[in-house]
């Protein structure tokens, strides 16, 4: 298998999720997929961040692993590509930890307690206890992850632009301690907003895990029919003789995102009118959903577990290799190794702790 090049001319971009489940339709819709555009045009980066998926489910990490296997698949699936990408473990790059813990130098801690996420996850998730360090560091685990790789774009969706925020904040106040020959060593990167359409879940609110209401990628047919049997629709269609309003109506949404110009006439028409019933709406939804998911679960199938670990562990060989090279400049411009010291070769390539 070809290895894609560690150094390229074109801009680099990173990004990853936490393995929490299954990916969903909003996963997708939200990232995946403007993921797998990125590819021909950018170096790219995608990884699982399973020490942030730690920072709230220490107390019962069990899922955490097969989750991380869960993802990888879900990203083959859906068309992130080895050969052009490089796809890898968080936790199998030690080098983030490192990162991790030098920025924690130069990182007030009202930073960290001041993003929007913090008090609003602890006061949200209740029944877990979020006083940990690792919780509150969250966000500058994230931003290791990020300026490692020395990149100049990460694909987040709008959820996600606070923590990228950090992550500027902190480059800048290394790169005004800390410089190497003059210049300066890790890069702002800029937030490449993925557009992504409102996409309601079965209950109608945000499709979310944490919800509940979730299209899954690896949902079949019949699993997709029911799901959508049940979605709820405009509160006003209450008979079949009642019109509705494509537009107050969940459903509604699910065409505008995945059905064709024609069938959406028909919704808006044979709703409002009364000619068509929400039973035959929703199988429509269901058609073109099983139209997109029909490609994602063909090349999943062709994917095993251990071809997905080898490509999971020969990616982080990768990422190893690259974020070494920061870490390099990095530790030398903090002057933890003299500058004019023969940078330090990285050990034992194959193994975990390269
Ligand atoms: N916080 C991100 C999320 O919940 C996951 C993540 C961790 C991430 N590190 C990252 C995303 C670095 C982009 C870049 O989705
Ligand atoms: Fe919603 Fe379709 Fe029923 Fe109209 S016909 S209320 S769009 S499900």
């Amino acid at each position: 298998m070809p290895e894609p090049a560690i150094s390229s001319s074109r801009p680099r971009v990173l990004s990853g999720m936490r393995p929490t489940g299954k990916l969903h339709l909003g996963n997708y819709m939200g990232a995946l997929k403007n993921w797998v555009k990125l590819q021909g045009q950018y170096e790219c980066y995608f990884f699982i961040a399973d020490w942030h998926a730690l920072t709230s489910d220490y107390a019962d990490p069990s899922q955490i692993a097969p989750n991380t296997m869960g993802v990888i698949l879900d990203y083959l699936a859906a068309g992130l590509d080895p050969e052009k990408s490089v796809l890898f473990q968080q936790s199998r790059v030690l080098q983030h930890a490192e990162l991790n813990l030098l920025l924690g130098m130069i990182t007030p801690i009202s930073w960290l307690e001041r993003v929007p996420s913090y008090k609003e996850q602890q006061e949200n998730l209740t029944n877990k206890d979020l006083s940990n360090i690792g919780f509150l560091g969250y966000p500058l685990l994230m931003a290791s992850d990020i300026l490692m790789y020395q990149p100049q774009f990460v694909p987040v969706g709008h959820d996600q632009t606070a923590h990228v925020e950090l992550t500027r904040e902190v480059a800048r106040r290394f790169n005004q301690f800390y410089k190497l020959d003059g210049r300066e060593v890790l890069p702002e990167p800029q937030v490449l907003l993925t557009p992504s359409p409102k996409l309601p879940g079965t209950d109608g609110r945000k499709m979310s895990k944490s919800y509940g209401n979730t299209i899954q990628l690896s949902d079949t047919e019949p699993e997709v029919r029911k799901k959508l049997k049940t979605m709820v629709t405009d509160p006003a269609r209450v008979r079949r003789t009642d019109p509705g309003d494509p537009d107050k109506c969940p459903v509604g949404d699910l065409h505008k995102v995945f059905s064709t110009p024609e069938t959406l006439a028909k919704v808006y028409d044979g709703c409002r009118s009364a000619g068509i019933g929400c039973i035959e709406c929703k199988s429509w939804a269901a058609d073109a959903l099983v139209q997109l998911l029909q490609p994602i679960q063909d090349r999943r199938a062709t994917f095993s577990e251990s071809q997905a670990e080898e490509i999971l562990e020969a990616g982080s060989n990768r990422a190893r290799a690259r974020a070494e090279q920061t870490m390099q400049e990095v530790r030398a411009a903090m002057q933890l190794v003299r500058v004019t010291e023969q940078p330090r070769k990285p050990v034992a390539i194959g193994g975990r702790l390269g």
